[in-house]
């Protein structure tokens, strides 16, 4: 099954499932983000809007980038606002957006359905205007060394989706490459490991905030 197509499966439960990844995430996104100001936005792999909900209510414009239809119609059901534009695109084609266009790009939890990050950083150092933020979240390398990746359950049992394992040094050689300085990199803990006597502490995201 293509992501594309299983991202059209999800849809309908993508957010009403149990899922700590998606619910960590939104919680890494926000704790972030609240500490900058920006007007215009490109959220990448934007799905049913759950980050988009957040953002509406920062800045003044935000696109959203995603291919999956589904996903899409979900996110437009719950976000009605004129300052939202969704696009249906597969980001591993060009960026139909013009140069230096926007203040910040989001993408959260989309990376590991990607396998070629450098034209991502490519694009995203060239949407951004000059001063412009490029916020990541993502599963933590460790939990994909382990095995986890996205998978969600249908009357059929689990299914899992194409992954791709992007070890740290990924995210920092790209960013380097195209002249990103680095801001802020975070791990993400469930609530559980946050005690610090527990033996098995492993953070289920990182998070990085790159500046152009
Ligand atoms: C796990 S969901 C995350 C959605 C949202 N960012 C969130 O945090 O809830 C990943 C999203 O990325 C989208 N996606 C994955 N690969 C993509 C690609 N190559 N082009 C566009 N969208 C993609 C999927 O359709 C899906 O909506």
């Amino acid at each position: 099954m293509s992501i594309e197509i299983a991202y059209n499966s999800w849809a309908s439960s993508y957010d009403s499932n149990k899922n700590k990844t998606r619910d960590l995430d939104k919680k890494a996104t926000i704790e972030t983000l609240e500490m900058y100001s920006f007007e215009s936005v490109l959220e990448l792999g934007s799905g049913t809007g759950k980050n988009t909900e957040y953002l509406v209510e920062k800045a003044s414009k935000i696109i959203c980038f995603d291919f999956s239809e589904k996903m899409l119609a979900k996110a437009k059901k719950r976000i009605a606002s004129p300052k939202v534009q969704f696009v249906k695109i597969d980001l591993n084609k060009e960026w139909n957006l013009s140069d230096n266009s926007v203040d910040l790009i989001t993408c959260s939890l989309t990376l590991e359905h990607i396998q070629n990050l450098d034209k991502i950083f490519n694009q995203a150092y060239h949407k951004l205007k000059q001063g412009g933020l490029f916020f990541i979240c993502e599963l933590h390398p460790i939990k994909q060394y382990l095995g986890s990746k996205a998978q969600f359950e249908t009357e059929e049992g689990i299914k899992d989706l194409e992954v791709f394992t992007h070890h740290l040094s990924e995210y920092l050689e790209f960013a380097y490459k195209y002249q990103f300085k680095l801001l802020e990199i975070k791990e993400w803990f469930d609530d559980v490991d946050k005690d610090r006597n527990q033996l098995l502490k492993i953070p289920r995201l990182i998070s990085f905030v790159f500046k152009k």
